[in-house]
């Protein structure tokens, strides 16, 4: 079994960390904030994540993770450093590499033996190249020290399964030694391992995830055209995906992707291409179809509706997908401010992401509207003049087309996410618009 440090306890970081102690690896968690730390010690998870505290308080518990700020030494003996910073957006779309950095210097500062350096973070093509330089240069110690990427698939809200049962790890390395090091430390894992080298690996993320966000942009482009021909994209999706070569999965069309991940890397990969000179025209149109997509409903009820003004609208969900309390990317965060501009008063649920949101959007008057967070969805609804969902929490789904007909004043729905059959709302008297299938 592996000593194994892990730089930064964000979802990559943390969810890491914890899967490797959970198969029997020795884990110390670093992070700089000393708040964060404790709360990790006391079992408490930074992030909202199923599974995971179950996992830090076991493992916590038989000695095999820890936490600490004291990143000298939790580097200097261990087998092998990951690290799992945040890589964010720039305003040019790039990605800002500044926390690798510093973890890279960190790492050249303290560490006393051989050690693999494994980089888990997003980065541009080539980074982990200029990682190990970078090591190197400014190393105190006369040991031997490579750099090797690692990138992460997980999605949040399932990152634990995603880890515990990956459907691969890929690993980028340049040599023997170190892919014999990550094979064993993946091991226990029992999962298929993709060996290439590291530039390969760090465009392997890249490709897949903006694949999967075209995948996405594909069927919402294909959603407003069967919107104009008559068709029904949930139909068409399913015709689609018996065709093994297309699949099943990522066939959804709803209110555009959002997340920390589909909208940076998309950003970032078309930001690496125009700097070779090269321009990557399905990543350019993945991204065109999102923006437009994210207020497609709010375009759909403004034309309906004549203005929004002393309105009650009722929103249901506004974190970016369920399972989650993040709202990074959200397409609520695009459409709440144009609903309150026009002067909407909105009642807004969600089961885990309202805090969040009140910290952008507090609540109480906003400009010409006003907004209110409920903990159920009847208070929401009732006496509502509209409602639009943003997220297919389970909750949500759960609302059926009888109570927004019996609670809302007009029973109009915008459904950013398909939940329901058309026909369902038709028969229970609800005026019913969604994404790619008849009003
Ligand atoms: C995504 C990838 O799925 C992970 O494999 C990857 O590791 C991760 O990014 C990352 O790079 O860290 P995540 O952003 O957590 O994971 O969430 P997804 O489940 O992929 O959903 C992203 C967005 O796409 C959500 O807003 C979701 O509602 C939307 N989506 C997804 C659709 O609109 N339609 C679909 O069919 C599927």
């Amino acid at each position: 079994m592996y000593k194994i440090a892990v730089a930064g306890t964000g979802y990559v970081g943390l969810v890491a960390g914890v899967c490797f102690a959970e198969v029997g690896h020795q884990v110390m968690c670093v992070d700089i904030d000393e708040d964060k730390v404790n709360l990790m010690k006391s079992g408490t998870s930074p992030i909202y994540e199923a599974g995971l505290e179950e996992l830090m308080k076991k493992n916590y518990a038989v000695g095999r993770i820890d936490y600490t700020t004291d990143y000298k030494s939790a580097y200097r003996d261990a087998d092998a450093i990951f690290i799992g910073v945040g890589t964010p957006e720039q305003p040019d779309g790039s990605a800002n590499l500044s926390y690798i950095a510093t973890v890279a210097r960190q790492i050249s500062e303290s560490i006393e033996k051989d050690c693999l350096v494994v980089v888990k973070s997003t980065v541009p093509v080539g980074t982990n190249d200029k990682v190990e330089q970078f090591i190197q240069d400014f190393l105190v110690n006369d040991v031997k020290v490579e750099v090797a990427s690692n990138p992460e698939f997980l999605a949040q809200g399932s990152a634990v399964h995603d880890t515990l049962h990956a459907e691969r790890i890929i690993i980028g390395t340049e040599s023997k030694w170190a892919e014999e090091v990550l094979m064993e430390i993946y091991e226990p894992f029992n999962l298929p391992i993709v060996s290439v080298n590291r530039r390969s690996a760090e465009m392997i993320k890249y490709a897949s995830n903006d694949f999967l966000a075209l995948k996405i942009s594909y069927m919402n482009d294909i959603a407003n055209l069967c919107e104009l021909v008559g068709a029904d994209v949930q139909d068409v999706a399913k015709g689609m995906s018996y065709d093994a070569r297309i699949g099943s999965k990522f066939l959804n069309a709803g209110i555009g992707y959002g997340g920390s991940c589909f909208p940076k890397d998309t950003k970032a990969l078309e930001n690496i291409a125009k700097q070779h000179g090269y321009e990557l025209r399905t990543v350019k149109a993945t991204i065109d179809v999102n923006t437009d997509q994210k207020t497609m409903l709010y375009k759909k009820a403004s034309k309906r509706l004549i203005t929004f003004n002393g309105l009650k609208v009722a929103v249901l969900g506004l974190t970016f997908k369920p399972g989650t309390d993040d709202l990074r990317e959200a397409a609520s965060l695009e459409n709440v401010p144009l609903l309150l501009e026009q002067g909407a008063d909105i009642y807004a649920f969600d089961p885990i992401g309202a805090d969040n949101f009140a910290k952008v959007h507090p609540e109480g008057k906003s400009g010409k509207g006003n907004i209110t967070y409920v903990s159920n969805i009847e208070e929401a609804l009732e006496g509502a003049n509209v409602c639009f969902i943003f997220t297919e929490w389970g909750e949500i789904k759960a609302v059926t087309p009888g109570m927004y007909q019996d609670l809302m004043r007009t029973p109009l729905v915008y459904d950013g996410r398909n939940i329901y059959s058309t026909s369902e709302m038709q028969e229970a008297g609800v005026e019913y618009h969604s994404i790619g299938r008849k009003a």
